[in-house]
C-alpha cells in the first residue's frame, strides 16, 4: 500500500477489463467456480482506487467468509503488486488505504451494517449468499457502482430477476477456462463433473443457471454459537489439493446436532494440521476421519489426539445425519456452501440414484463419519439415542 506508487504491471485476464471498463451501475460477474471472478473484481478495485479518491466497501456473508476469502486475496493482490504497507492497514476496522482511497471490509451478518455511511463502490461477494433486502440497503447507499459475484447455484435467486433484468447491468459469464492461472489439478477436479452429473456441470463447470432441485440435505438451522453443554466429537476429512475439513459436532437430546467449522484449508501438510488441531480440540474427544489414510490417523493418534477411522458407509452415514435436526453456526460458510451444490446422482433419463455426486463434500463428509460412526455401537448397531 505504497501510496506514491502509480503504476504496476497487473496480470489478470480479460475479466477485469471487462470489469474496468463498465459503465453501468451495475456489473455483474456469474461464474462457476474458480473462474477468476473474486480476483478480478479485486484487480478492478485496486486500479480504480489508485486513479482516484474512492470510498470502497468489500463486504460478504459473515466475517469468517471475508477474511478467509475477498480480504486475503486482497492483501496477497497488494503484496504481488508491491503495494502492501502495513501502515496503512488498519486491522482493527479492516480499513485499507490506496493511493487516496479508502477500502473498508465488512460482513453482513448483522443487517444493521448494511444501513451505515454511503459509499461510492461497493463489491458484494458471494452475493448469493446474501439477501435481497441487505443488498439493497447497501446498494441504496453506493454513489457510483456496484459489483457482485456469485456462482448461480439456486434457480429461483432475487439476482436473476431484481439485478440481470436492468438495463443498467452489465453481465459477465465466466468459467475455469477464463482462469489462467488454475491450478491443473483444480481444472481437472472440476472437469470430472462433466462425467458425473450434468447439472453440477452446469452450475459449477460452464457457470450456467442450475436447478438444484435433489439436494441431498434441507437448509439447516443457523445458529451463533454451539450450546455450551451436550456430547462433544469431531469429524475430519483429509485433503491436499482439496481442502482437509475438520468439523466440531456437539450432540444434546438424542438429536439435536451442533456443527461448527473449524478447519477448511488446502495444501496443509498432516503436521501443519496437527499443529492447528492443538488450540482448538476439546481434550480426549473423539475425532472421526477418513479411514482411507491409515498412515495420517496414525500420526495424528502419535501427537496425543484420540482420533480413529471413521464408518464410511455413505448411504447410512447420510440417513444419520437426515435424521438430525442440524443447527450450523453463522461461521460455517464452507459447510454452507457445500450444503446448497450437495445432490444425489441422476440417472441418463433424469431419475435420482441413491448416491450422492462426490464434488464438494469436504466438510459435509466430515460431519457424516463424525455423525455416523460416533453412533454406532461396538457391535455395529446403532445406539438408541
Ligand atoms: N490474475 C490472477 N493471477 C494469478 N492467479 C490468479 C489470478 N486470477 C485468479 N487466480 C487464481 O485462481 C484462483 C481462483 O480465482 P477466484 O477469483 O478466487 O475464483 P472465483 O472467485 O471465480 O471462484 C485464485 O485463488 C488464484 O489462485
Ligand atoms: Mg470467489
Amino acid at each position: 500500500m505504497n501510496p506514491e506508487r502509480k503504476e504496476f504491471k497487473l496480470e489478470g485476464s480479460e475479466l477485469v477489463l471487462i470489469n474496468l471498463e463498465s459503465q453501468d451501475r451495475i456489473v455483474a460477474n456469474q461464474g462457476g467456480t474458480s473462474s477468476g471472478k473474486t480476483w478480478s473484481v479485486l484487480q478492478t478495485i485496486i486500479l480504480k482506487a489508485l486513479r482516484e479518491k474512492l470510498h470502497i466497501s468489500v463486504c460478504s456473508v459473515s466475517l469468517p467468509h471475508l477474511k478467509k476469502g475477498a480480504l486475503l486475496d486482497f492483501t496477497n493482490l497488494l503484496t504481488k503488486y508491491e503495494l502492501y504497507d502495513e501502515k496503512f492497514y488498519n486491522k482493527t476496522d479492516n480499513i485499507i488505504r490506496i493511493g487516496k482511497s479508502r477500502i473498508e471490509f465488512f460482513s453482513l451478518d448483522d443487517p444493521g451494517k448494511a444501513r451505515g455511511p454511503r459509499r461510492d463502490i461497493l463489491f458484494v461477494n458471494e452475493c448469493n449468499l446474501v439477501p435481497y433486502e441487505t443488498f439493497n440497503q447497501l446498494m441504496l447507499r453506493t454513489r457510483k457502482q456496484v459489483f457482485i459475484d456469485y456462482n448461480p447455484v439456486d434457480e429461483n435467486h432475487w439476482i436473476y430477476e431484481k439485478i440481470l433484468t436492468r438495463d443498467d447491468c452489465t453481465f459477465i459469464k465466466s468459467t475455469y477456462k477464463d482462469n489462467l492461472f488454475l491450478d491443473r489439478k483444480i481444472a481437472q477436479e472440476i472437469e470430472r463433473l462433466k462425467d458425473t452429473d450434468e447439472n453440477l456441470w452446469k452450475i459449477y463447470g460452464l457457470g450456467e443457471r442450475g436447478q438444484l432441485k435433489s439436494t441431498v440435505y434441507s437448509p439447516w438451522e443457523i445458529v451463533d454459537e454451539l450450546p455450551e453443554d451436550g456430547d462433544i466429537f469431531y469429524g475430519l476429512d483429509f485433503g491436499y489439493n482439496v481442502p482437509a475439513a475438520l468439523v466440531k459436532c456437539c450432540l444434546k437430546d438424542g438429536n439435536q446436532l451442533y456443527v461448527d467449522e473449524l478447519i477448511y484449508q488446502s495444501y496443509l501438510t498432516n503436521s501443519e494440521l496437527i499443529l492447528l488441531m492443538r488450540d482448538i480440540i476439546t481434550p480426549h474427544a473423539s475425532i472421526y476421519a477418513d479411514a482411507a489414510e491409515p498412515q495420517r490417523i496414525a500420526e495424528i493418534r502419535k501427537a496425543g489426539f484420540n482420533c480413529r477411522a471413521a464408518d464410511k458407509s455413505v448411504k447410512d452415514g447420510i440417513d444419520k445425519l437426515k435424521r438430525m435436526k442440524v443447527h450450523l453456526t453463522r461461521r460455517s460458510t464452507n459447510i454452507l456452501k457445500e450444503r446448497q451444490g450437495y445432490k444425489w446422482k441422476e440417472d441418463a433419463s433424469g431419475n435420482l440414484i441413491d448416491e450422492p455426486v462426490k464434488f464438494n463434500d469436504h466438510a459435509l463428509d466430515a460431519m457424516r463419519y463424525a455423525v455416523h460412526t460416533h453412533g454406532l455401537r461396538p457391535n455395529g448397531k446403532y445406539a438408541m439415542r
